[in-house]
């Protein structure tokens, strides 16, 4: 017993050691200016990546490392110089999540000959061998997720179903509609939904699995470039083109939060659209009040609590000398990227309040109606 406490003893102090010295040597490695971890994120316009700043700087709080967040603000010439920037400040770990994922090759080859580990952070950087992780979500269960419900509330036959997608730059958009389609597609195939503003999705209906090429097609025609003006303005489009077989009770497949609230006030105010169903993803603030008002049907959870932990808990393993833990792999068209991934939940009226309220994720004071 006694020996064993002993030994208890020092690995504790061996730890701590090690942990000290860890510290000690993330500050040292860092030049005078030091930032040891330099993390880029593409935009501050859209409130899912503001909460992923915020959440950085929660987590960092206490913390002995030093850091640094720069937004490129939708802009992949943005982006790279502010990669050149966090090389200058003598960065050794970059967490990333990019504007563009091919256009970002080049940034990363830039940050690897440095001999910087890289990050994805949510978006995967594709094309490049440049790429150490990626830390994600389950983005096809994301998609997955917005079609079943869909599914589930849809009532008797030929339901208008009208689809959006996210940014073709964004490898994402194509693992969220993979995922929407994989479900939509036999209920599309079964007559439960007619697709109303997709002539490229109508001539694919019947392919239970679409080539990446075929989906690009898809997208071409229903990308919201992740803008929510852009969303609008193809809303009512579809809309001015629509007859009133293409009316009534309908689905919407939104790809995000963003997004889901500017198609949903488009669709609100046509007179002969009596309901809709519509998704969402991000959990943002606004469309929690949308989903507790009944103007947005359900939202994907993403707890970015959780993606900044993954991230920089990879981050400082690699400062430490350790090899991160890993769940997987994604191919980015190049390399397999070994990835730490993350599951999703649902949240519509029923269980708002238990997953982002109980959760403490915000605050019940945040919003009305609660
Ligand atoms: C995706 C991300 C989503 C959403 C979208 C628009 O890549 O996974 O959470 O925010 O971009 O920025």
């Amino acid at each position: 017993m006694k020996s064993s406490w002993k030994l208890v003893t020092y690995l504790i102090v061996v730890s701590m050691a090690t942990i000290m010295l860890a510290a000690c040597g993330s500050s040292g490695t860092s030049s005078s200016s030091g930032v040891s971890v330099g993390i880029v994120l593409p935009t501050r316009d859209e409130p899912r990546w503001v909460q992923d700043e915020q959440r950085f700087k929660d987590a960092l709080a206490d913390s002995e490392y030093t850091t640094e967040i720069l937004f490129s603000q939708g802009s992949s010439a943005n982006e790279k110089e502010n990669v050149e920037t966090l090389l200058n400040r003598g960065i050794d770990v970059l967490i990333i999540a990019p504007h563009d994922g091919a256009a970002a090759g080049s940034s990363v080859e830039a940050a690897k000959a440095e001999g910087v580990t890289v990050i994805a952070y949510d978006r995967l950087i594709t094309e490049t061998d440049a790429i150490d992780y990626y830390v994600t979500f389950d983005s096809v269960a994301v998609g997955e997720a917005q079609g079943q419900y869909l599914i589930e509330n849809a009532q008797g036959t030929n339901v208008p179903l009208y689809l959006y997608a996210g940014a073709s730059s964004d490898n994402n958009a194509f693992l969220f509609f993979e995922g929407a389609w994989n479900v939509l597609q036999p209920k599309i195939a079964d007559g439960t939904f007619v697709i109303a503003n997709s002539s490229e999705a109508t001539a694919l209906q019947d392919s239970p699995e679409l080539t990446r090429e075929e989906m690009g097609r898809i997208l071409g025609q229903i990308t919201t470039n992740w803008d929510p003006n852009e969303a609008i303005n193809k809303a009512q489009t579809h809309l001015t083109a629509a007859g009133a077989d293409l009316k009534g009770d309908i689905a919407i497949l939104a790809p995000n939060d963003g997004t889901a609230r500017a198609i949903a006030d488009v669709f609100s105010t046509d007179s002969e659209v009596t309901s809709y169903f519509v998704t969402g993803q991000d959990a943002e603030q606004a469309s929690i009040q949308y989903i507790i008002d009944g103007k947005q049907s359900m939202t994907v959870f993403k707890d970015v609590r959780t993606l900044v932990e993954d991230a920089m808990g990879m981050a400082i393993d690699v400062l430490d000398g350790n090899t991160p833990e890993t769940t997987g792999s994604y191919n980015n068209g190049k390399v397999d990227v070994q990835a730490k991934q993350t599951d999703v939940i649902v949240v519509d009226e029923d269980n708002v309040k238990q997953e982002l309220i109980d959760s403490e994720y915000y605050e019940a004071s945040e919003f009305t109606g609660l």
